[in-house]
C-alpha cells in the first residue's frame, strides 16, 4: 500500500497533520468520514475497496499517520490489539518454525502464544535478555519478539541488540511499542522490523475505543495484509475516525503522562509503606540505562508494590482520583492489581516466579494535576 508519509516535521506535527484526508466536497479540515462497505469497482490504482480488504480511506488515514509517527513505510490498522498480535503471528509463523518471546510479555499475548500458537505446531522459547535471546536460537527460529517496556513489570530490553541478532540471522524482529509510543521510543531508528500497538491505549488516549495498528515496510505490510484479509480483523470507519481525532494529541499527552509519572514514580519510592516502585525514570530501575539509551520518556505507566500486600483493598477504597479500572494509556489515572487480573490464574507462587507480588498495583498516570495525583495517592498509601 502506498504511503503518504513525510518524514521530516516533528512528531507533534505529524501527529496533527500526517494522513489527513483532503476534504474535495466542503474543505473541512479533518479527515472525511467514508462509511460506505460497497464501494465501485475497480478502485483507485484497480484496487477494490472494502473494509475487510483494510483499505478504506479512513484506515488508510490512520495507518498513514501512525507510520509517519514510527518512521515505517506503512502500516495496517485492526480491530484490536490481540487482532493485530494474532494476525502478524499468523502471518509470519508456519508450522515448524520457531519464534523467540520476551518473558513476561502482556497476559493475553502469553496466552495467545502459549495456548494457541503452540497448537499450531509453532515452537516457542522464552528469553529476558539479548543474549539469552542469542541461546535459544536454532536453525528454524523465523522471529524474535520483544514487549519494551513490558507489562506490568516494566521490563526494558536493549531494543537495538535485539534487532541487530534478528539481522544477522536473517529472521524478523517484532517489538510491541504500545507502553513507549512513538513519541517516547522509535524502533524502525533501533533496526525493529515490524512495530504494533494496541491502540486502545495510548494511541487513541481517551478509553473509548478498541483498536491495533502494525507498521512495517510496504513488503512486510502487503505480506501482514493478504494475511489479514482471511482472518477479517478490521477496524470499522467510525472507529477509525475516532482513533485518528485521538491521534492528533498524542504527542501532548505522552508529555503530561511522562512528566506525572516521573514526579509520582519519585514520590511513591519515598514513602516506607511502598517496598518497591517499578518504573524505568527512576535511577534505581534494574533498566535505567537501556531506557535512557533508547526512551525519548519514560511513560505513563508505573508499579508500586506495598510493602503490605493485605493493605491493597484498603488503598485501592480509599483512592479518590485514581479508578480502580482495567485497560490503560487513558488521560485519567487508573489502578489494577495484576495478582486480581491479568494474573488471577496462577497460583501465588506461579505469581512470586513471574516476579508480580500480590501487593503490586499497576498505575496508568493519567493528565490530571500532578499534584492531585501526589496528594491522592499519599492520602490512599500513608506513610
Ligand atoms: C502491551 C499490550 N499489548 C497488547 C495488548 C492487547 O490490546 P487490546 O486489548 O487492544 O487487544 C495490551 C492490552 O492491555 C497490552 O497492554
Amino acid at each position: 500500500m502506498a504511503s503518504t508519509n513525510h518524514l521530516s516535521p516533528g512528531l507533534s506535527t505529524r501527529c496533527v497533520h500526517a494522513g489527513t484526508l483532503p476534504d474535495a466536497c466542503a474543505g473541512g479540515v479533518n479527515s472525511p468520514l467514508y462509511t460506505s462497505t460497497a464501494y465501485a469497482y475497480p478502485g483507485p490504482a484497480n484496487e477494490n475497496i472494502y473494509q475487510r480488504y483494510f483499505n478504506t480511506p479512513n484506515q488508510q488515514a490512520v495507518a498513514d499517520k501512525l507510520a509517519a509517527l514510527e518512521g515505517a513505510e506503512a502500516g495496517l490498522v485492526f480491530s484490536s490489539g490481540m487482532a493485530a498480535i494474532s494476525t502478524l503471528l499468523l502471518t509470519f509463523l508456519q508450522p515448524g518454525d520457531h519464534a523467540v518471546f520476551m518473558k513476561g510479555l502482556y497476559g493475553g499475548t502469553h496466552a495467545l502464544i502459549q495456548d494457541f500458537l503452540a497448537r499450531q505446531q509453532v515452537r516457542i522459547s522464552w528469553a529476558d535478555t539479548p543474549d539469552a535471546f542469542a541461546r535459544e536460537l536454532k536453525e528454524n527460529t523465523k522471529l524474535l519478539y520483544i514487549e519494551s517496556p513490558s507489562n506490568p513489570l516494566l521490563r526494558c530490553i536493549d531494543i537495538a541488540a535485539v534487532a541487530r541478532l534478528a539481522h544477522s540471522k536473517g529472521i524478523l524482529s517484532v517489538i510491541d511499542n504500545t507502553f513507549a509510543t512513538p513519541i517516547n521510543q522509535q524502533p524502525f531508528k533501533l533496526g525493529i522490523d515490524l512495530c504494533l500497538h494496541s491502540a486502545t491505549k495510548y494511541l487513541n488516549g481517551h478509553s473509548d475505543l478498541n483498536a491495533g495498528i502494525v507498521v512495517a515496510s510496504d513488503k512486510h505490510i502487503r505480506r501482514l495484509r493478504a494475511c489479514a484479509t482471511n482472518l477479517g480483523g478490521m477496524l470499522d470507519a467510525e472507529v477509525c475516525a475516532r482513533l485518528e481525532r485521538g491521534l492528533k494529541t498524542l504527542a501532548i499527552r505522552v508529555e503530561r503522562h511522562n512528566a506525572n509519572a516521573l514526579h509520582l514514580a519519585r514520590h511513591l519510592a519515598s514513602l516506607p509503606a511502598v517496598a518497591r516502585v517499578y518504573y524505568p525514570g527512576l535511577e534505581s530501575s534494574p533498566d535505567h540505562t537501556v531506557a535512557s539509551a533508547q526512551m525519548a520518556g519514560f511513560g505513563g505507566m508505573l508499579g508500586v508494590e506495598l510493602a503490605e500486600a493485605a493493605r491493597v483493598p484498603q488503598v485501592l477504597l480509599r483512592l479518590r482520583i485514581a479508578k480502580p479500572a482495567l485497560s490503560l494509556g487513558g488521560v485519567e489515572t487508573l489502578v489494577c492489581v495484576p495478582a486480581h487480573t491479568s494474573h488471577c490464574n496462577l497460583s501465588p507462587q506461579q505469581r512470586e516466579q513471574v516476579g508480580i507480588s500480590d501487593g503490586l498495583i499497576r498505575i496508568s498516570v493519567g493528565i490530571e494535576d500532578s499534584d492531585d495525583l501526589l496528594e491522592d495517592f499519599d492520602q490512599a498509601i500513608g506513610s
